[in-house]
């Protein structure tokens, strides 16, 4: 049956954006945050994004209008008793996921299918927090939702062929293209980039280039539209310095661990674009010191 009405739980840059495609697409939303000036912010910046396609003419004004109305923002869970999807984006901590899927499953309705957009936490154990496994699926979005193409699917060990395929219909009903993963560390696009962005920082660590120069020639040399150092403020050294460590520990190869400098610039509050200063700086703070970045 077509998803009718949906659930969006946390509504931080990936909730939101999640939240803006369903209202588009015709679906009722709850969208939900135990924050409500994360709340109020999603609002703004929802109707801000949903302005910008108005004004770019790729979707009307009453369309537009519409998608607003279908939108409705909560910090009460219990709103989501009559979702057929809900799609959990709240902080990418194992216990915290847990806990919410254990409430979720005891708030949905028997038939609801609880999907979570996590970068790198297993859906085996967070289904395994539910009475209903074969329902819990990954739907992986990526940044910023709106705009991006891809939401990788991730099938947990027990996620039933059913769950998969309205999961798939509802990513394309989206305009996204999907592709499907296995539940292991990275599943397939984090697998693949995390590894090559702690090597940049490997790169940058051991002294083999400066930073421009290894942006600029991943950039022309690859036809890359970032720089994977660029890429890496963009993300938040942070989020990329987590998905390294479940990699490392859910696949067991040293080559997996961390380049010390990834870890000492997270250590010193330099997150990337986000705080102002990652590899590069923003202009709200100093140029990182240049030892640090030809150790
Ligand atoms: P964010 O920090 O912008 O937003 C998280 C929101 O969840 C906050 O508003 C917070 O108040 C809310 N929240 C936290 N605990 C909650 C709870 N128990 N119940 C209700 N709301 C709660 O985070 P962001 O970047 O949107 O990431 C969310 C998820 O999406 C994470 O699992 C992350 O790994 C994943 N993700 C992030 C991407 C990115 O580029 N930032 C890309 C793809 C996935």
């Amino acid at each position: 049956m077509e998803t009718k009405v949906m659930g969006v739980v946390g509504s931080g840059q990936m909730g939101s954006g999640i939240a803006q495609l369903a209202a588009v697409a015709g679906i009722e939303v709850w969208l939900v945050d135990t924050d409500s000036s994360a709340l109020s912010r999603a609002t703004k910046s929802i109707a801000n994004s949903i302005q910008r396609f108005v004004s770019r003419a790729q979707l009307s004004q009453e369309a537009g209008k519409d998608a607003m109305n279908r939108l409705k923002c909560t910090q009460d869970l219990e709103e989501l008793r009559d979702a057929d999807v809900i799609v959990e984006a709240i902080v990418e901590s194992e216990d915290v996921k847990k806990k919410l899927f254990l409430e979720l499953d005891r708030i949905a309705k028997v038939s609801a299918i609880l999907a979570s957009n996590t970068s790198s936490i297993s859906i085996t154990r967070l289904a395994s927090a539910t009475s209903r496994p074969h329902q819990v699926i990954g739907m992986h979005f990526f940044n910023p939702p709106p705009i991006m193409k891809l939401v990788e699917i991730v099938r947990g060990a027990d996620t039933s062929n059913d769950t998969f395929t309205k999961v798939k219909a509802l990513a394309e009903r989206f305009g996204k293209s999907v592709v499907c993963s296995q539940d292991f560390p990275g599943f397939i696009v984090n697998r693949i980039l995390m590894p090559m962005i702690n090597e940049a920082f490997f790169a940058l660590y051991t002294g083999v280039a400066a930073k421009e120069d290894i942006d600029t020639g991943m950039k022309l040399g690859l036809n890359q539209k970032m720089g994977p150092l660029e890429l890496a403020d963009f993300i938040g050294l942070d989020v990329c310095l987590s998905i390294m460590k479940v990699l490392h520990s859910g696949l067991g190869d040293p080559k997996y661990s961390p380049c010390p400098l990834l870890v000492q610039y997270v250590d010193a509050g330099r997150l990337g674009r986000k705080r102002g200063i990652g590899v590069y700086s923003y202009g709200k703070e100093p140029e990182p010191v240049k030892s640090l970045a030809r150790l």
